[in-house]
């Protein structure tokens, strides 16, 4: 497969967050986020470790940003920490968080780069958790009002916006399994997180649309192909349930405007949505965007029946907790993760089927795995390579049957701090030592700059 294969005006990127990389949570007046105070929760991050170093971008963006464009990459995503902005979730934007972002974006442009900025990929203020969180619906405004400030100050620089990251994360690992921070565990109440996740959305695009006339905006949904473990009508049951808490419940309201019915009667909560989830908020949530953004990453195979329980200490499905995640056998990244490439098509097929004419867009595609430095200093990663392959071939495939695909970025640029997971697992094209912060890029970042420069017409 070559670039070739693929329109000429596809864009290929790279992808990070803020808190997985940026390190300096204590400099230049960053306020703390709900991810400071959860890594300083006994047990729960897997190595014990905080990101208050990460991968030091702050301070060494412009190589990183150098790195990219030696590589060749069109556009990256990357998101603005709501905390160095508005230290409190209120107020005047801090300067220094805004200057950080302006020089940024102003380096990537320099380098020919487009920005992607997303505005929140999961680092809530604490003082917002401290009032509730995103269980409450304050918090959706405040979410505009940061908004309206980025796009004010950085708005003449970066036209890609992308409003949230990957809503059902923030809401059921953050509020029902408390895998994620703020790391509580409300059961199906997590939907109420998940309406004021969109509804901070919608907040937010018409904020952006006020501000930068200009601006192309989408948010970003993770999607999985959900598929049912056999013929029965109990596992195509459990393949509703999933697809509807993983997807359709995402889907629905900001492409079609309304909350799938039979997904909040399986969270037991019809009656809070008819009541909070107003007409007026659906308008907002459902407000024409201008490309969806979709993280691709793997399917879900599942049966009628209990994970047993000390694989699921608490759900990240309320209501569906007798849903059987099922193991294919089908070879899986570090993460666990099934490989299935054919199913970046089917989820792009299901937001396409809701919005014919929406161009989409593969926000985040990647794998990790243990990658071994030899002793030439090398990193030769040819797994990772192959699901990349395979991936942009999935992609050639989604645009070769008529589905508007317009990019695709990999998850990431650069290895850095993965969640719950800490520093244990690498996601990079390039890798990073923790101890002295070199990059180097690894054998699947050759292979991708490779790729890119095969678009170049030769002369
Ligand atoms: C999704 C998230 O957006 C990102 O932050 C995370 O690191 C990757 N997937 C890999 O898990």
């Amino acid at each position: 497969m070559r670039r070739s294969d693929l329109p000429e005006s596809f864009v290929l990127g790279t992808a990070t967050a803020a808190y997985q990389i940026e390190g300096a949570t204590h400099e230049d007046g960053r306020g703390e986020s709900i991810w400071d105070a959860f890594t300083r929760v006994p047990g729960a991050i897997a190595d014990g470790s905080t990101a208050d170093v990460a991968d030091d971008h702050y301070h060494r963006y412009a190589e990183d940003v150098a790195l990219m464009g030696d590589l060749g990459f069109d556009a990256y995503r990357f998101s603005i920490a709501w905390p160095r902005i508005q230290p409190d979730g209120k107020g005047a934007p801090n300067r220094a968080g805004i200057d950080f972002y302006r020089r940024l974006a102003g380096g990537l442009r320099d380098r020919g780069i487009t920005p992607w900025a997303t505005l929140y990929h999961w680092d809530l203020p604490q003082a917002l958790e401290d009032r509730g969180g995103w269980l409450e619906r304050d918090t959706a405004r405040r979410f505009a009002d940061y908004a309206e400030q980025v796009s004010d100050a950085l708005g003449d620089l970066v036209t890609d916006w992308i409003t949230l990251n990957e809503p059902w994360c923030s809401a059921f690992l953050g509020y029902a399994s408390g895998h994620h921070a703020p790391g509580r565990t409300v059961g199906s109440r997590a939907a109420h997180a998940a309406h004021h996740l969109l509804l901070g959305h919608g907040h937010a695009l018409e904020a952006l649309r006020a501000t930068v006339p200009s601006a192309r905006v989408g948010t970003t949904l993770n999607l999985y192909s959900v598929q049912p473990a056999g013929d029965s009508t109990a596992d195509a049951d459990a393949a509703r349930r999933i697809d509807g808490l993983s997807n359709r419940l995402f889907l629905d309201p900001v492409l079609t405007g309304s909350y799938p019915a039979d997904v909040l009667d399986d969270l037991g909560e019809t009656e809070w949505f008819a009541e909070h989830a107003t007409d007026d908020d659906l308008r907002l949530i459902s407000a024409p965007i201008d490309f969806l953004g979709v993280n691709y990453y793997s399917r879900h195979t599942v049966a009628s029946g209990f994970t047993p329980a000390k694989d699921a200490p608490a759900s990240a499905y309320p209501g569906s907790e007798h849903v059987r995640f099922v193991k294919t056998g089908a070879p899986v990244t570090q993460m666990g993760w099934e490989i299935h490439p054919d199913g970046m098509v089917d989820v792009l097929r299901q937001a396409n089927a809701l919005a014919p004419s929406l161009p989409l867009y593969i926000t985040e595609n990647g794998a990790a795995y243990p990658d071994r430095v030899d002793a030439d200093g090398r990193i030769d990663d040819g797994a990772r390579t192959e699901y990349l392959e395979a991936h942009l071939e999935a992609a050639r495939d989604a645009i070769d049957s008529g589905l508007p695909l317009g990019g695709y970025f990999i998850w990431s640029l650069i290895d850095n701090w993965e969640w719950a997971w800490g520093y244990s697992r690498r996601f990079g094209l390039v890798h990073v030592d923790y101890r002295t912060q070199r990059r180097t890029p690894k054998r699947s970042a050759a292979w991708m700059a490779d790729f890119l420069r095969d678009a170049v017409p030769a002369s």
